[in-house]
């Protein structure tokens, strides 16, 4: 027998979940690292081959017909390699193309038995394995991370009754109300059809065309256009399963339910400004940070809320619960905390596993249930669809991401690809040949039984009345944001309102907008040197049947129950913690000559806090302190950016001090960093450089004077050597994340 160096006594290289990265907290027992395992393959020690198994001995020339002669068709080995190289592509997805995944596991927090019979929602013991997969919508598979978009926030669970996808987004609502509109979104959002212009963006005319012709999307507008398109961090964003569900209990009584993924990190964004130059600076930047938080082991940590309606509630509400561009504001249904999601391995491959996992909105399990939300009815269908395509047949269930754990009997055969081998004479159902096998399950074996809704209706194209309030929480959104965020908003809107070419476009938006809000209306046409039309020349809603009666058509408003709801906003958001810096990244700006004491110093205040610091200088290499302690340059300034950073810090250092205020590089550091309103911290002659990026006076007065001082929001500094006053200081500034008044001083 030929026996590789390393090849195991018997049987295959195989590992089993024990042994693979990342799975502590999983113990042995995790069903599916057992299950991928079988499929892993690791080349160390091994011997090259063909795909056949063939070994083989020179990997560098292919067979020629002499030195100089032409190639010999014969060659196998180079006709097998090139073959496979040529077929590596598959399609990409026709939405939602950039995305990172990682591994994790789900453990409720107490039995959910009440609402919902679903077993990986009853013993807080069972730790259920996830794969999650986080995307952008617009941009294909090479685009930037920080494009201004919704997130993809795909959840599959591996449950012991079968695979449950919950397939969210990070945002609550959605632009429209019925799925037949979805490829007119896309087509609309997508790079514009004769020249693919713009990449990942919707500023640009298709877009608001079609938005401008939507009232229906306006409520999806403002999240958009808010702060929540541009996260900090994938660990930092909410999910949202968007539809009304229904959670079935035992004894088949149904409830309504829409859930909720609270990141325990808090919820943070980045700025409009920054976010455009870290597209340039890292384009990968929440693939790399999702990556090396797990890879560090902070491993990201979601709760799982549901908002639970009782049936005869449905009604009580001043909005349809059944339309996608709604929520359920948390003052009129609190959220609920039942269980906790955390990520801590990295897929091995991307292609095999964030590249070829295939969520389904219709992937349930016993115990939930759909609704008639006519935009989640169209998913239903859409998913499976589009995967056969891009998988390239019927047989993608078998891809090593995607079978479930639990066991899988049934007719269905053949097709591309498949890799079961079916033993036995029958493959249909009712069978005597095989005493009826695989039998179907009855509800009390965990069989699937569909909720019994009572349908009684006449067959029509229409759209509910009860969906025609496109304003209300649009507005509700609105009130509910902090100054700043408001005025993140509005640039927001002046940003892409004003790369659209056609005013009629414009104008149109103005409109709705002043529909939404009139200062917010007003405000983003003063900065497109324009005027909020009074009314508009056509229906608000182009797309209604010509011959429909327009007063039954056209947009109405509701009557709101809440005139704000403080759980919309990003700052402030009574839903999560404001004392938290933990995984945030801090920039320490040196050069030859540092304040050693104050560097280590710092240093270990933020580690005990639970935040890193990394070292930014004018070069690459080791750097040498005033008393001789020596520190690895992290990245240079033309490999580091203040945009790539959460805070920065300047220790003190005559030399070091000096070398920074001659590098304009360290200037535009803090400058930039100034802007994007993040927290600054600088000590002894540290303080210089502050003054040489004109952020505080260069001439004596108060700030040479005092020791400890906050010289603007956010910006600390001490100019003795007071460092644990400093680091306290500087510790909570970063925990506010942001200093967003700097802005309202310009
Ligand atoms: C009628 C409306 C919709 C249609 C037709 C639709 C269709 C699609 C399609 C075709 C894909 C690509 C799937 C693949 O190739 O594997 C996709 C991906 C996705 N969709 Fe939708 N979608 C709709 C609405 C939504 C909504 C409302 C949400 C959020 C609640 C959503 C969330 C996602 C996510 C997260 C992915 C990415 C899954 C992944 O990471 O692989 N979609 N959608």
């Amino acid at each position: 027998m030929i026996k590789g160096k390393n090849q195991p006594k018997s049987g295959s290289a195989k590992t089993t979940a024990a042994d693979l990265p990342g799975s502590g907290g999983y113990g042995a027992n995790d069903a599916k690292l057992d299950d991928l395992a079988r499929n892993t393959e690791d080349s160390a020690g091994e011997y090259l081959t063909s795909n056949q198994g063939v070994r083989i001995n020179d990997n560098q020339n292919s067979l020629k017909a002499g030195d100089r002669g032409p190639t010999l068709l014969e060659d196998f080995i180079l006709r097998e390699k090139i073959t496979h190289f040529d077929h590596e592509r598959i399609p990409e997805r026709v939405v939602h193309a950039r995305g990172s995944a990682a591994h994790g596991y789900f453990q409720v927090y107490e039995p959910m038995a009440e609402y919902t019979r679903a077993d990986f929602l009853q013993d807080p013991a069972v730790k259920t394995p996830v794969f999650v997969r986080f995307s952008t919508v617009a941009g294909s598979r090479g685009s930037t991370d920080l494009a201004r978009d919704v997130r993809g926030f795909a959840v599959k669970f591996y449950t012991q009754q079968g695979n449950y996808d919950l397939v969210g987004n990070n945002m609550p609502v959605f632009f429209i109300q019925d799925a037949i509109k979805f490829p007119d979104l896309i087509h609309a959002v997508k790079p514009e059809p004769h020249n693919e212009i713009p990449q990942a963006a919707s500023a640009h005319d298709t877009f608001w065309d079609f938005i401008s012709l939507m009232p229906e999307s306006m409520h999806m507008i403002m999240w958009v256009m808010s702060d929540r398109a541009i996260p900090r961090s994938l660990r930092m964003m909410e999910g949202f399963g968007v539809h009304t569900f229904r959670f079935i209990n035992e004894q088949g009584k149904a409830r309504f339910v829409k859930f909720h993924w609270k990141p325990l990190l808090g919820l943070h964004s980045v700025a409009w400004d920054e976010a455009q130059k870290i597209s340039g600076k890292d384009p990968d930047f929440h693939r790399r940070d999702l990556w090396e938080a797990i890879e560090n082991a902070d491993y990201p940590e979601w709760e799982l809320g549901v908002q639970i309606v009782e049936d005869k509630d449905e009604h009580s509400f001043d909005f349809d619960l059944l339309d996608p561009t709604k929520i359920i504001p948390e003052e009129l249904v609190p959220v609920r905390r039942i269980g906790k999601m955390t990520l801590n391995r990295n897929p091995d491959n991307f292609f095999a596993e964030t590249e070829q996992v295939a969520f389904h909105a219709g992937n349930i399990v016993p115990g939930v249930d759909f609704t008639t939300d006519p935009l989640l009815q169209g998913r239903l269908f859409s998913y499976l669809a589009t995967q056969l395509i891009r998988l390239g047949g019927p047989n993608f269930h078998e891809i090593p991401i995607n079978r479930p754990v639990a066991p899988l009997h049934n007719n269905q055969r053949d097709g591309y690809m498949r890799q079961t081998v079916n033993r036995g004479q029958t493959s249909y159902e009712p069978n005597s040949l095989r005493g009826g096998c695989p039998f179907q399950a009855g509800t009390a074996m965990h069989g699937f039984e569909s909720y019994a809704e009572r349908i009684d209706a006449r067959k029509i194209r229409a759209r509910s009345p009860s969906f025609f309030d496109h304003f209300s929480q649009a507005t509700l959104f609105f009130k509910s944001q902090s100054a700043p965020e408001q005025n993140h908003i509005i640039n927001a809107l002046r940003f892409e309102l004003g790369k659209v070419e056609t005013p009629a476009i414009r104008e149109r938006m103005l409109f709705l907008l002043s529909e939404i809000d009139k200062t917010l209306a007003k405000r983003v046409a003063e900065g497109l040197g324009a005027t909020v039309p009074a009314k508009l020349d056509q229906p608000i809603n182009m797309s209604i049947p010509a011959d429909a009666d327009p007063r039954k058509v056209q947009p109405k408003r509701a009557k709101q129950e809440i005139e704000t709801s403080p759980t919309l906003r990003m700052v402030d958001n009574p839903n999560f913690p404001t004392d938290n810096i933990k995984t945030r990244k801090i920039a320490f700006l040196i050069a030859d000559g540092f304040d050693d004491d104050a560097v280590a110093y710092m240093r270990q205040a933020l580690l005990t806090a639970g935040a890193a610091a990394l070292t930014v200088a004018p070069r690459l290499g080791v750097l040498t302190g005033a008393k001789g302690e020596e520190a690895k340059a992290d990245f240079s300034f033309l490999t580091g950016s203040s945009v790539l950073f959460d805070a920065v810090y300047i220790p003190g250092g005559d030399a070091s001090a000096a070398a920074l205020k001659g590098e304009p590089e360290a200037i535009n550091f803090v400058g930039e960093a100034y802007k994007h309103c993040k927290t600054i911290a600088a000590s002894g002659a540290g303080v210089e450089l502050l003054k040489s990026a004109g952020l505080i006076p260069r001439t004596s007065g108060e700030v040479a004077k005092s020791d400890q001082q906050t010289v603007h929001p956010g910006v600390v500094i001490s100019q003795e050597a007071n460092f644990s006053q400093l680091a306290d200081d500087f510790i909570k500034g970063i925990a506010r994340h942001r200093h967003w008044e700097r802005e309202a001083v310009g």
